[in-house]
């Protein structure tokens, strides 16, 4: 596995992101410029998964979560709807060998059951294969959005209350990530988008509550290695305070 990148001097491998979150926005207009297809845009895009999780397993990130299918694109063309489930089958089906090969097991989080029969198959089959290895997360959000998790979330706790098997007077901040598709997942230190957006687009809205946010101008097919790894390196920079003051202006 090589990922051909020689960015990676003055990166703090010590210091790395637990898990990094990824809006890939841009696949359209960079098939636009190109006179192409959408969906050739989405394959380009797809090249870009793999030489991310790449450099991402080579340098030791823990979890790695892309956002690939929002569930408001549902409303896009059944054509590019189309496409793009068969695209996630492919990559999966192609991957498979290599997951297991790297040590990486596959999460997925959204709405599973309104993808098609086939799609689910697939990622069964590679939930299953990959699940004992530990090397790293490779989280795709399909069919994801954060107010319906978060509204899933809070029916999940009414029943339980309801039920009498969670006490109300014991809810807390824990109790709601647990109940979230994230559980057991560390918040994003980290968010990337690519293609110049400064949106969230409904992706993570509880877990990016204090995550160090990046927007690119670059098109998701044309980011590379390099460019994540110069972001890695913008965020070993900058001062992470959760709230509280400066360590500089605090003593
Ligand atoms: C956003 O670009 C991209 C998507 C909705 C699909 C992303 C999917 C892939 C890159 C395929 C492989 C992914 C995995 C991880 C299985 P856009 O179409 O909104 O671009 P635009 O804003 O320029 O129109």
């Amino acid at each position: 596995m090589s990922s051909n990148t020689s960015n990676t001097h003055r990166l703090n491998i010590a210091e790395l992101p637990r898990h990094v979150a990824v809006i890939m926005d841009g696949n359209g207009r960079w098939a636009k410029k190109r006179l192409l297809n959408r969906v050739k845009g989405h394959e380009k895009g797809a090249e870009t998964v793999r030489q991310i999780v790449r450099i991402s397993r080579e340098m030791g990130i823990g979890v790695l979560t892309f956002f690939a299918f929002s569930t408001e694109n549902w409303q896009r063309p059944e054509s590019e709807i189309h496409a793009l489930m068969g695209l996630f089958k492919r990559l999966l089906n192609s991957e498979e060998r290599e997951m297991q090969e790297n040590n990486i097991r596959l999460g997925i989080i959204g709405q599973i059951d309104r993808l098609p029969e086939d799609v689910r198959a697939v990622i069964a089959r590679v939930l299953k294969t990959t699940r004992g290895n530990d090397g790293m997360l490779l989280n795709l959000a399909l069919s994801y959005g954060g107010r319906t998790e978060i509204t899933e979330m809070v029916r999940r706790i009414a029943f339980k209350s309801a039920a009498g098997t969670l006490n109300p007077d014991t809810i807390d901040e824990a109790t709601v990530a647990d109940h979230l598709y994230t559980r057991e997942l560390p918040d994003p230190d980290l968010m990337i988008r690519t293609s110049g957006e400064m949106r969230i687009s409904n992706f993570l809205l509880w877990q990016l509550a204090y995550a160090e946010l990046f927007v690119t101008p670059t098109l998701w097919p044309d980011f590379t290695a390099d460019e994540f790894v110069s972001i890695l390196k913008e965020y070993q920079n900058r001062e992470r305070r959760f709230g509280k003051v400066s360590k500089s202006t605090s003593d």
